[in-house]
């Protein structure tokens, strides 16, 4: 690897997964897009995305979570640097690596925060300076939820998911993710959703006051009661198997089972940071699922970090 920038150090972003508390899908909208309102949660699952200068645009994607991620121009951390390039004319080539620690395709938005790291990573790479709400503008151009992945925390999302509002919530939450084989492409789970409501009438989405006034609590029992995803039932007409892992981890304790985005990713919450590790052994000794990770939230959202040491 050798540029003209080659004595530039590497620059590493870390960047969290998100789940959505909740996911109410409006109407379908002329440009193939529904509208949203959705809750959404930053937690501490992370892909690191290291960038350095190259001589041509590239990515390695590495862990192993790392099958089945695009590593040429259909990466979409590959279309965010090439895209803040164009768009401010400052950039060069990079050469971008993904460590993995987000489930691929699994309704976490992996995707869309490489893309948001990238941005990140980028903006401090070629000294651009560019702010927060600068990248999120560029981010909303990537995908609906490459925004919440760069604002982190806890946040309201309408339009198609990419205009953000900041939510108040109190406290830690501890999740419990059971990930599923193989993948769930997005499209495909809201067109099954369109297909499961073809004869109703869908009215606008407006944010659930419980479920902001649970997040004012702090209380992952109030939370429980008011977690909802519209896409759950196209997830489970898609992928049927997934209401055996909801009911399994119900069974062992979890205080509350959603699909994850549009899945398969089965999201649980649970009590405190105990009730986590119980429901993660009971899942992995069950047998239904791949994996099982354990995350909590709200964290920040994508941010510079010193090099990781492989
Ligand atoms: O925005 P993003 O690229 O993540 O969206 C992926 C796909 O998910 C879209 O092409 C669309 O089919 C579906 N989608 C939708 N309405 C949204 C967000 C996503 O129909 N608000």
């Amino acid at each position: 690897m050798t540029s003209a920038h080659s004595e530039r150090p590497p620059v590493t972003v870390r960047v969290p997964a998100k789940v959505n508390l909740e996911l109410l899908v409006g109407p379908l909208r002329p440009d193939g897009f529904h509208t949203l309102s959705t809750v959404y949660q930053a937690v501490s699952l992370h892909d690191d995305v290291t960038v350095v200068d190259d001589d041509e645009w590239g990515c390695t994607v590495t862990g192993p979570l790392a099958d089945g991620v695009p590593t040429d121009g259909d990466n979409l951390a590959v279309r965010a640097a090439r895209l803040l390039e164009a768009a401010t004319g400052l950039g060069s080539p990079v050469h971008i690596t993904i460590r993995k620690g987000i489930p691929v395709a699994g309704g976490m938005a992996g995707g869309s925060a490489d893309a948001a790291a990238t941005l990140v990573a980028c903006d401090r790479l070629w000294g651009l300076g560019l702010g927060k709400e600068e990248l999120e503008r560029y981010a909303a151009q990537l995908g609906s939820d490459v925004p919440f992945l760069i604002a982190g925390g806890t946040a309201v999302g309408s339009g198609r998911g990419e205009s953000l509002a900041p939510a108040l919530a109190r406290g830690t939450y501890h999740w419990v993710f059971a990930l599923a084989e193989g993948g769930l492409s997005t499209p495909t789970v809201y067109a099954e959703c369109d297909r499961l409501r073809r004869n109703r009438i869908v009215p606008e989405p407006r944010p659930g006051m419980g479920l902001m006034g649970a997040l004012r609590t702090g209380d992952p029992f109030e939370l429980a009661e008011h977690l909802r995803n519209d896409l759950q039932e196209a997830a489970l007409s898609l992928r049927p198997a997934l209401r055996e892992v909801l009911d399994e981890g119900l069974g062992f304790g979890a205080l509350a089972g959603i699909v994850s985005g549009s899945g398969p990713t089965v999201a649980f919450l649970v009590e405190d940071l105990e009730a986590g590790l119980d429901l993660a052994v009971a899942l992995t000794a069950s047998g239904t699922v791949r994996d099982v990770r354990r995350a909590q939230g709200p964290v920040h959202g994508a941010h510079v970090i010193p090099a990781p040491i492989d």
